[in-house]
């Protein structure tokens, strides 16, 4: 019989695992922890070491590991049924969390479509857009094309890459997407508020009648790195948006749940997108499922007589799974219960103190000249380059990004880079004595990994 020893499990995964955004020769070298259980906020290999989990999972747990609660709501549900398809059925658990988001959702946004991850619930946002133009009350209009950010991010799908704007992501598929128009991130460095805003609405104004829907991460671009919009950015697209019929989609994949300190990020400009989606903190980090909300006015222009052909003929097999939305439906009562949003604010002014380069920090002057920080809430990107002024790269042969995270890693934490750019992304329930533990580890870890003067 194979033993579960880490030298077996590692050989094992180099012989059959192929890992996502995980450049393979080098991991493989690596001996990567393999991940055994999990206790609270802490993760455990099959050697017995422990790892302060320093980015939710990949920025989806929300309450820590083995929370008892979500647990027996899990089992709870799995001596019911594990699951049982919404294709023309229902089920219990589905229709319980699709009830609990509508009435915490920002208002207007009254019916949930469920799908499997977030890159599948920005797919079925897109397509619902564009069929919503064509089926719509006061005549059909046959828009086609969709707005995104520069530097955006909304997953690994062919439509979704369509709207990213990562070279080092999407730059290879060119011919493979469909053309989407761009607009500044309002988070590029040099231009202002008012220059982005014009810009944008130049773009707008001038294909307004083709655009189907604008579709942004709204405050924080995540996996470009946690790029901060200026506040009101939100809300002065919301206008432009409804000015010319265009349907603003907000992708809250990342920093919905808390993140921002807020249920959902909209809420802190007081914005109520056409669509939104979540996924990741939507199970409190669990089982996959993802949610694409959407208002009466979408809805509707989807009803009539079957043979009308306005039904929308989109949905995955495990859409609605009864288990996810169980969990989900915990997560919920936990976020509440146990005031994780308030926790989640005090991470944001803990993380604020943290990230201050300090003079009478031993690491200060290595963060100084290498690292530029952002940060809002629970969510911290530390770039780092050569020098901070002009912000030159280090050469991509050195993995610095990269190095850091292995630096933790030694010191018993887990992150990850993207690129050079190290995130950080603790659980919003995390306790703040944890998070701070985590800012110090990062910074030692920094401190190793840069270059030493000759
Ligand atoms: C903002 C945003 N949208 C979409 C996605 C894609 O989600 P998934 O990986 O579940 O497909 C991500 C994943 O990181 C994300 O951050």
């Amino acid at each position: 019989m194979t033993t579960n020893s880490f030298d077996s499990l590692h050989a094992r995964d180099a012989a059959y695992v192929w890992h996502p955004f995980t450049a393979m020769s080098a991991y493989i070298e690596e001996h990567a922890p393999v991940i055994v259980a999990g206790d609270g906020f802490h993760l455990i290999d099959a050697d017995g070491n422990r790892y302060l989990d320093g980015h939710s999972s990949l920025w989806c747990n929300i309450h820590g590991h083995r929370v008892p609660q979500i647990d027996a709501a899990i089992r709870d549900q799995l001596d019911k049924v594990a699951h049982s398809t919404l294709l023309g059925l229902a089920n219990e658990p589905s229709i319980e969390l699709a009830e609990a988001l509508v009435q915490r959702a920002p208002r207007g946004l009254t019916k949930v479509f469920y799908t499997d991850c977030g890159a599948a619930g920005v797919e079925a946002a897109l397509k619902i857009a564009w069929q919503y133009h064509r089926q719509k009350p006061g005549g059909p209009e046959q828009r086609d094309q969709f707005v995104c950010l520069g530097s955006a991010y909304h997953g690994d799908t062919v439509g979704t890459i369509s709207l990213g704007g990562i070279d080092r992501f999407h730059s290879l598929f060119g011919g493979l997407m469909f053309p989407a128009l761009r607009v500044p991130t309002p988070a590029a460095p040099g231009l202002s508020l008012d220059d982005c805003l014009s810009q944008t609405e130049a773009i707008l104004t001038a294909n307004a009648d083709h655009i189907a829907g604008l579709v942004i991460e709204p405050l924080v671009q995540a996996a470009a790195g946690i790029l901060v919009h200026p506040a009101g950015y939100l809300r002065r697209i919301r206008e432009l948006t409804t000015r010319h019929g265009i349907l603003l989609i907000a992708d809250e994949i990342a920093v919905g749940f808390g993140r921002l300190g807020t249920l959902f990020a909209c809420e802190q400009e007081a914005v109520s997108p056409d669509i939104l989606i979540l996924s990741k903190g939507l199970t409190g980090g669990y089982l996959p499922l993802a949610a694409t909300l959407v208002t009466d006015e979408i809805y509707n222009a989807f009803l009539g007589d079957p043979w009308q052909g306005r039904t929308f003929y989109h949905g995955h097999t495990y859409t609605g799974n009864p288990l996810a939305c169980a969990a989900a439906l915990a997560s919920l009562r936990l976020i509440e219960q146990n005031d994780v949003l308030g926790n989640a604010r005090r991470i944001a002014d803990v993380l604020e103190h943290a990230l201050k380069p300090r003079d009478s920090n031993p690491w200060a002057s290595s963060v100084r000249d290498h690292a530029i920080v952002r940060h809002k809430g629970t969510m911290v990107g530390i770039e780092l380059s050569q020098d901070t002024a002009s912000r030159t790269p280090f050469p991509a042969e050195r993995r610095i990004g990269h190095r850091v995270t292995l630096a933790c890693r030694a010191r018993g934490v887990i992150l990850r880079n993207i690129g050079d750019v190290i995130v950080l992304m603790p659980a919003p329930a995390m306790p703040v004595e944890l998070v701070r533990h985590l800012g110090d580890v990062v910074f030692d870890a920094i401190d190793d990994a840069m270059p030493r003067p000759a």
